[in-house]
């Protein structure tokens, strides 16, 4: 049934009055409590986008059961309080816990506290079952990955580099990391997930439909209802893995090796996935080998000669202990640091994103490489795709970035605090600009989970995100997938309360 209308006018007491019915008073933080900034700012990443002018929520509900969002959708419904939802808290423009919408009444439902991981591992016998896994969205990845390959060697899940990352939004969006050219992205890996909807009911897949499951993996983060937990498929690995980071300089042929990496890295065998971070004069081949040293070796020697790599480089280890190594660099990083979920204030960042369908040529790659010299300068990384990714058809989850896409750039610009960050920002949008004649166009494709409000904000008319506004930045992330994702709001969701300045616009009759 279609749900309910919301309340167009807000009542804030009631809101926190009918919540009181149902969930527990300390699990409540209204702004008056002592410590209601502490548990806002708890997963906050970026402080760009939490300033001392960033309107505060009514409150933070940090709910430890499902009937807690239950509670929070239904009183939100009925007094008019709109909701954020944070599971990670690292979207790149802090839409989980802000909103630009002037003078909007909103509470943020936090999911930090609903973290369970329960591994099936598959039985034995000549046919063993896949091994899976449930996952409660306010898990983060280290802590998943860390569940999962802790007492198994054997065993890993496709998503994210950064371990401090939430399971909620990461898998809403997509999910890219180093084992996605074997395994794909988190969001194909998920098999079921349990929803509340925008009417406070609780559904899995098989109640919530095949259109709407095909939405939230990876059709952006608050758009469809509150997901509460994910099971997803967990993947096999080797017990030893190889993992590298061969870095170039200008000097040592840096823009050469980048050039031809653009052919390499998204055609070698999916089990290498070696994505390139360019920072300063130099480029850095960080590089996931699902084997041996020893296999590796002459693979890239046939493959990538130009990148002159040799078992020197190699570092053999756990796959676990492979995602310390990546986000740390460190590859003594004791595994349990995946488990680390400290947040810090220290660092403002502006990230955007592109796609390359066509490999940049050298001459332009020297007219690059400077921008990397700038007042400001940040960094780029360059995730290539192929492999598996890039065999699943377009359509088959809203992330459209699929054949024929050749790598990913996320720019990221940074700055202290302190600092008043317009050399880093003028940098970005700069760089942005001039990158354009080299990426994809018609339209300049970029990618959900790498937030960015630059590229378009919804119109609200009569209280519901328009059409026409939403595809402005719709279309680049989803390409064709946008109409029938807005297709999905309309019926989920007609009265658009799941709404945040980059919110699927609900397709109703008549538009
Ligand atoms: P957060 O809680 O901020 O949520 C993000 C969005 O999803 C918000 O709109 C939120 O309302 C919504 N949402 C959250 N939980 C939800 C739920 N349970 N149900 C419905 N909607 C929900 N990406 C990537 O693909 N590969 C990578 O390697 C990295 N690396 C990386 C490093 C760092 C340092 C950062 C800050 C970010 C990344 N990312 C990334 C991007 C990351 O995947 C993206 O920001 C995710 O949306 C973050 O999910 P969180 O749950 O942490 O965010």
């Amino acid at each position: 049934a279609a749900p309910s209308p919301a309340a167009t006018t807000s009542d804030p007491d009631g809101f926190l009055q009918c919540l009181s019915g149902s969930v527990p008073s300390g699990l409540i933080y209204t702004q008056g409590a002592s410590n209601f900034t502490d548990v806002l700012a708890s997963s906050v990443r970026n402080p760009r986008v939490f300033t001392g002018d960033t309107a505060r929520p009514l409150c933070v509900v940090t709910a430890t059961d499902a009937s807690h969002v239950q509670a929070a959708v239904r009183c939100g419904r009925a007094r008019g309080v709109r909701l954020r939802v944070r599971s990670g808290g690292h979207d790149y423009e802090g839409l989980s816990y802000r909103s630009l919408q002037r003078g909007e009444v909103f509470a943020v439902v936090d999911l930090t506290r609903l973290r369970a991981i329960v591994v099936s591992a598959g039985g034995g016998g000549a046919w063993p079952a896949a091994p899976t896994a449930w996952v409660e969205s306010g898990a983060t990845l280290g802590e998943l990955y860390y569940t999962v390959a802790g007492n198994n060697s054997g065993l890993a899940f496709p998503a994210g580099i950064c371990p401090t990352i939430g399971v909620g939004g990461h898998l809403s969006g997509g999910g890219i990391g180093m084992l996605m050219r074997r395994f794909g992205l988190a969001a194909d890996n998920v098999l079921d997930a349990k929803l509340v909807t925008a009417d406070g009911d609780l559904v899995d897949r098989a109640a919530m439909g095949e259109d709407l499951f095909w939405a939230i993996r990876g059709g952006g983060g608050g758009n469809f209802g509150i997901v509460v937990s994910w099971k997803v498929g967990l993947v096999r690995v080797p017990p030893t893995v190889t993992a590298l980071n061969v870095m170039r300089t200008l000097d040592q042929g840096a823009i050469d090796v980048v050039n031809r990496w653009q052919e390499v890295g998204p055609t070698l065998p999916s089990d290498i996935t070696m994505r390139v971070i360019i920072q300063g004069q130099q480029a850095t081949f960080q590089t996931l080998y699902l084997g041996r040293c020893g296999d590796l070796v002459p693979t890239l020697g046939t493959f990538f000669p130009e990148l002159g790599m040799t078992a020197a480089d190699c570092l053999e280890m756990t796959w676990l202990q492979s995602v310390g190594f990546f986000h740390t660099w460190n590859p003594n990083a004791p595994v349990e640091s995946l488990l680390n979920r400290g947040t810090s204030l220290s660092t403002f960042t502006k990230n955007k994103s592109d796609y390359v369908r066509r490999a940049i040529a050298k001459d332009d790659w020297k007219s690059i490489f400077p921008w990397f010299a700038m007042s400001g300068a940040g960094m780029i990384i360059l995730e290539p795709h192929g492999g598996f990714i890039g065999t699943v058809p377009p359509s088959a989850t809203p992330y459209p970035h699929r054949s024929g896409v050749l790598y990913n750039i996320q720019y990221i610009a940074f700055w202290p605090a302190g600092s008043d960050g317009s050399a880093a920002t003028s940098w970005i949008s700069n760089f942005y600009d001039f990158m354009g004649q080299f990426v994809t166009n018609n339209p300049r494709e970029a990618y959900v989970n790498y937030r960015d409000l630059d590229i378009g904000e919804n119109t609200v008319v009569n209280d519901v995100s328009t059409l026409d506004g939403g595809k402005v930045w719709g279309e680049r992330y989803f390409a064709g997938n946008f109409r029938r994702l807005a297709a999905v709001k309309g019926a989920v969701d007609p009265t658009d309360f799941f709404r945040n300045e980059q919110s699927i616009p609900p397709l109703l009759q008549g538009n």
